[in-house]
């Protein structure tokens, strides 16, 4: 079965075809990053114009790259949320205009649930599970019992962890996005030179950077950063602050739900250094982690199609009256 994804949640327009949920025939990504990187940030106005543009070639495109007629196509699934409105509103709007035209089935998707499927692109995991996604938007640990019974645990409070990355590099006045920029900065940062808190919350499984973050800016005010090697000091210890909060929280949910399986997805899940010591923190306590391959890490649409094919084949389709969902 055949099954056309959009997802334009952020300032991505992407498109992908996948076959049975896990071949995928194509996935293309296009993005207006570079549009948004003199604000410092994704402006939505930007995104969603661009989108606007992009959307019909985008889905073209991945059609032919993957060498499929929409005839073929059996389900339209479409990201509806969470992310930014106008976005949302772009791909969902588009879904439904061919569900319509064609008579495909269409499904919305959740893109927080997507982000969990991308690793089932390499392996199959079995349920239950812990689920940790972090990306430019979200922070989120969850509960899977199955790919329609995800229950959230707990999400930040404020900044996302992607986020937190992005406004510290802009602090180091690194650029954006920030992600891999503070992990190549901090490659050479030495260990234990500087400490930052983070994380700390009253729920266990809740998540909060916006501290960390103000840590970074009042040492940098206080100190400067005088030397390169400050730089990288600084970079490598938030890194290294931010992991340790992520592993702490992760496996405490895991003891909690008596789980042995960890899922970790999103955007920055793609950093080396978490990777590495995800996989070594939990294996000392028999929890096996999984990962998506790289390239799925950060949004696209393969992962909308995956995710779809799986909850078409257990009865789920939407309404035309499906509309961008906010949370
Ligand atoms: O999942 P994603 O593509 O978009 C959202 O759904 O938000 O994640 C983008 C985020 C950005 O904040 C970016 O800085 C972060 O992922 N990121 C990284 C790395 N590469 C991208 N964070 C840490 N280390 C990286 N290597
Ligand atoms: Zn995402």
């Amino acid at each position: 079965m055949l099954v056309l994804g959009i997802e334009t949640s952020c300032d991505e327009t992407a498109s992908a075809v996948v076959e049975d949920g896990k071949k995928i025939l194509s996935s293309e990504v296009a993005s207006s990053l570079n549009f948004h990187k003199k604000y410092g940030g994704i402006v939505p106005e930007i995104a969603f114009r661009m989108q606007l543009e992009t959307i019909t070639q985008a889905a073209d495109y991945s059609l032919n790259k993957a060498r499929i007629k929409l005839k073929d196509i059996s389900l339209i699934s479409v990201t509806d949320g969470p992310g930014l409105l106008g976005s949302l509103l772009v791909g969902v709007s588009f879904a439904k205009a061919v569900s319509i035209a064609t008579k495909i089935p269409l499904l919305g998707i959740n893109h927080l649930h997507s982000h969990i499927y991308a690793p089932f692109f390499k392996e199959e995991i079995a349920f239950p599970f812990v689920a940790l996604v972090v990306s430019g938007g979200h922070t989120s640990l969850f509960y899977v019992k199955d790919f329609d019974k995800i229950n959230l645990l707990g999400s930040t409070l404020d900044d996302a962890c992607g986020e937190s990355f992005d406004k510290v590099a802009k602090i180091l006045g690194l650029g954006y996005p920030g992600g891999a920029l503070i992990e190549a900065m901090g490659r050479k940062g030495d260990q234990g030179k500087i400490r930052f808190n983070c994380c700390d919350t009253e729920k266990p499984m809740d998540f909060s950077f916006s501290g960390i973050k103000t840590a970074v800016l009042y040492l940098i005010k206080k100190q400067g950063v005088s030397s390169l090697q400050r730089k990288q000091d600084i970079a490598f210890s938030f890194q290294d602050s931010v992991i340790s909060a992520l592993i702490a929280k992760a496996l405490a949910a895991c003891k909690i739900k008596k789980s042995t399986r960890l899922v970790i997805g999103g955007g920055v899940a793609v950093n080396n250094k978490l990777r590495e010591r995800f996989i070594e923190e939990s294996s000392e306590r028999d929890i096996k982690c999984y990962f998506p391959p790289r390239q799925f890490c950060m949004d696209n649409a393969a992962m909308v199609s995956g995710l779809g094919y799986r909850l078409f084949r257990k009865g789920y389709k939407s309404k035309l009256g499906l509309t961008a969902q906010l949370n």
